[in-house]
C-alpha cells in the first residue's frame, strides 16, 4: 500500500496496476467499476459492469453488454462516458473518461467463444432489458450471440487522487502522452 505520492509517473503506473487486477481478481475493486454515460434526455446514467480488459499501452478498458440495453442506445448517440473505481485500501480514486467503441456481430464472434455457458444468458434477455413487465420473473434468458457486444474504452483523460498522510491529486491526458500535471486536490 502506498501512503504518498510525489512522482507523476510512479502514480499513474500505480493506477494501472491496480486496474488491470480487476481482470482477473474478482475480489479488486477495479472488478466493478461504475460506468456513466448521458442519458438520451441529458440525464446522467451509472451503472456497475464488469471489467472484462484493460490495456494500458492502448489506454483501453473494455467491457461486454447486450446491444438491446439502454446504454448501447445512450453510447449510439453520444459516444463519451466515464468510469469511476475507489480502491479503499489503496485509497486511491480513480476517474476516467473515455470514448467508446461498440464491437459486434463478426468482430466479437472469438471472443463470444471464451465467454462461459453461465454468462452468456446475459446477452439475449426477452423482453428487452428496461422493458415494464407484470410480474417480476416475467423474463426469459436465452444466451443470444447477436446481443453480445464489447464496449472498447479509448481513454482520454485520467484523474486520480490519492488519500495518503497528505492528499495527492493528478491528472494524467493522451493529448499530452500521459506525462500528468499535479492538481490541487
Ligand atoms: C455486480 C454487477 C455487475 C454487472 N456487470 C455488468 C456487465 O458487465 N455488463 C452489463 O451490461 N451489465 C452489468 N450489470 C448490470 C448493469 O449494472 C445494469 O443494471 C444493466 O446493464 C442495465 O443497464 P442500462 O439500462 O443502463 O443499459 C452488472 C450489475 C452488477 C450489480
Amino acid at each position: 500500500m502506498k501512503d504518498e505520492f510525489n512522482d507523476l509517473k510512479e502514480m499513474y503506473e500505480y493506477a494501472w496496476r491496480l486496474i488491470t487486477r480487476g481482470t482477473v481478481d474478482k475480489k479488486s475493486p477495479a472488478r466493478h467499476p461504475t460506468l456513466g454515460t448521458n442519458g438520451v434526455f441529458g440525464m446522467p446514467e451509472l451503472r456497475t459492469v464488469v471489467l472484462r480488459g484493460a490495456n494500458e499501452e492502448a489506454a483501453t478498458l473494455e467491457v461486454h453488454t447486450d446491444v438491446e440495453s439502454k446504454k448501447v442506445e445512450e453510447l449510439r448517440l453520444n459516444p463519451n462516458v466515464g468510469v469511476h473505481i475507489w480502491f479503499p485500501i489503496n485509497k486511491l480514486q480513480v476517474r476516467i473518461k473515455a470514448v467508446a467503441e461498440i464491437k459486434m456481430g463478426s468482430a466479437v464472434k472469438g471472443q463470444w467463444g471464451k465467454v462461459p455457458n453461465g454468462s452468456r444468458v446475459s446477452y439475449g434477455t426477452l423482453p428487452t432489458p428496461g422493458t415494464v413487465i407484470q410480474t417480476s420473473f416475467a423474463y426469459e434468458k436465452p444466451p443470444n450471440v447477436e446481443r453480445f457486444c464489447i464496449l472498447k474504452m479509448n481513454i482520454e483523460e485520467m484523474d486520480l487522487t490519492h488519500l495518503g498522510t497528505r492528499h495527492t491529486r493528478a491528472l494524467f491526458e493522451k493529448k499530452n502522452k500521459w506525462c500528468g500535471a499535479w492538481l490541487a486536490p
